[in-house]
């Protein structure tokens, strides 16, 4: 078949319909690989068009002009040839319901986090406190803002050691409206906070071991190393976090820290070690262990 995004001179005057295009993209993304072939071409097209996802349904049998044509024909060499993520060919991505924008210097947002907010707000429940809470490694604001959003009076604060991360951050609470609610700082782990205390401590720290980078999903060389790698076994942050996280945190305040399944026996063992209270294993929506939980229990010294 003739590649239908193609609008070059050969005097192909086939007309090509949405529905002719999806169809197309969808064989072809599958032979490359793509994961959800159907839905990446639908989201990839309605980019093109200016439309929203659904309303492509309704336009199935409507020519797309060369113009649109080439446009999405760059985005399917990309998304198959260089396997470059949906999200930043569109150039966002939607979290807890709310619009990120992400760029290559910030983690595109996953499901998974949404597991982490929703055990931070079981955490915050009195609506009248002003609870103070950090969100160490932002990446584009996704749980800072969330929190933001669901916790107004919240004092949040949220650090980066990527000035590239955080400037998208900022752009993303200017956005959702959150630019004044929520303080940014850049450095290293709890460096920019040293002298202060929070009622609740989340992370979502780099936790993928660079010793098994090989076998990881092609689309993660387009995301920030700084934001993937917990060093060659994947605990290096996580490891440090468990370290240093104790005395950051009020009387009975927590620590919510998210990770691969397979290494949260191990945080669970170093944080009840470093004199916090019992650690407990959240689930996310797969089944799969993907949050830590802990108390600080230990009396102020
Ligand atoms: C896995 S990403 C998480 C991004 C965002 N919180 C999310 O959940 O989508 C980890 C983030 O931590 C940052 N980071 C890595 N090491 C850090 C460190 N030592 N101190 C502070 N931030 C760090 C990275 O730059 C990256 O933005």
């Amino acid at each position: 078949m003739t590649d239908p995004t193609h609008t070059g001179t050969s005097g192909d005057e086939r007309v090509w319909t949405v529905l002719d295009l999806l169809k197309w993209t969808t064989d072809h993304f599958a032979t490359k690989g793509v994961d959800t072939p159907r839905l990446d071409a639908e989201l990839l097209l309605a980019h093109a068009l200016g439309l929203r996802r659904l309303d492509l349904y309704l336009r199935y049998e409507e020519p797309v002009a060369a113009e649109a044509r080439a446009h999405y024909r760059q985005l399917v060499v990309q998304r198959a040839g260089e396997r470059m993520p949906v999200a930043l060919l569109l150039g966002e991505k939607e979290f807890w319901s709310l619009p990120f924008k992400v760029t290559k210097n910030v983690l595109t947002p996953r499901p998974d986090t949404e597991t982490l907010v929703e055990a931070a707000l079981a955490r915050l429940p009195d609506a009248e406190r002003a609870y103070s809470v950090l969100d160490l490694g932002t990446g584009s604001g996704a749980i800072a803002l969330a929190l933001a959003h669901e916790k107004p009076l919240a004092r949040i604060t949220a650090t980066d050691l990527s000035p590239l991360a955080l400037e998208v951050a900022r752009q993303n609470a200017e956005a959702l409206g959150a630019g004044e609610s929520v303080r940014f700082l850049e450095g290293d782990l709890f460096e920019p906070v040293r002298d202060e205390l929070f009622d609740l401590i989340v992370s979502n720290p780099p936790y993928l071991a660079r010793a098994s980078a090989q076998a990881l999903a092609p689309e993660l060389a387009h995301e920030p190393e700084q934001a993937l790698f917990g060093g060659d076994d994947g605990y290096a942050v996580l490891g440090r976090l468990a370290e240093q996280v104790r005395p950051m945190l009020e009387a009975g305040g927590w620590f919510l820290v998210e990770l691969d399944p397979g290494q949260a026996a191990t945080v669970v063992g170093w944080l009840e070690a470093a004199g916090l209270g019992e650690a407990t294993i959240l689930k996310d929506l797969a089944g799969r262990s993907r949050v830590v939980a802990v108390q600080n229990r230990s009396q102020p010294a």
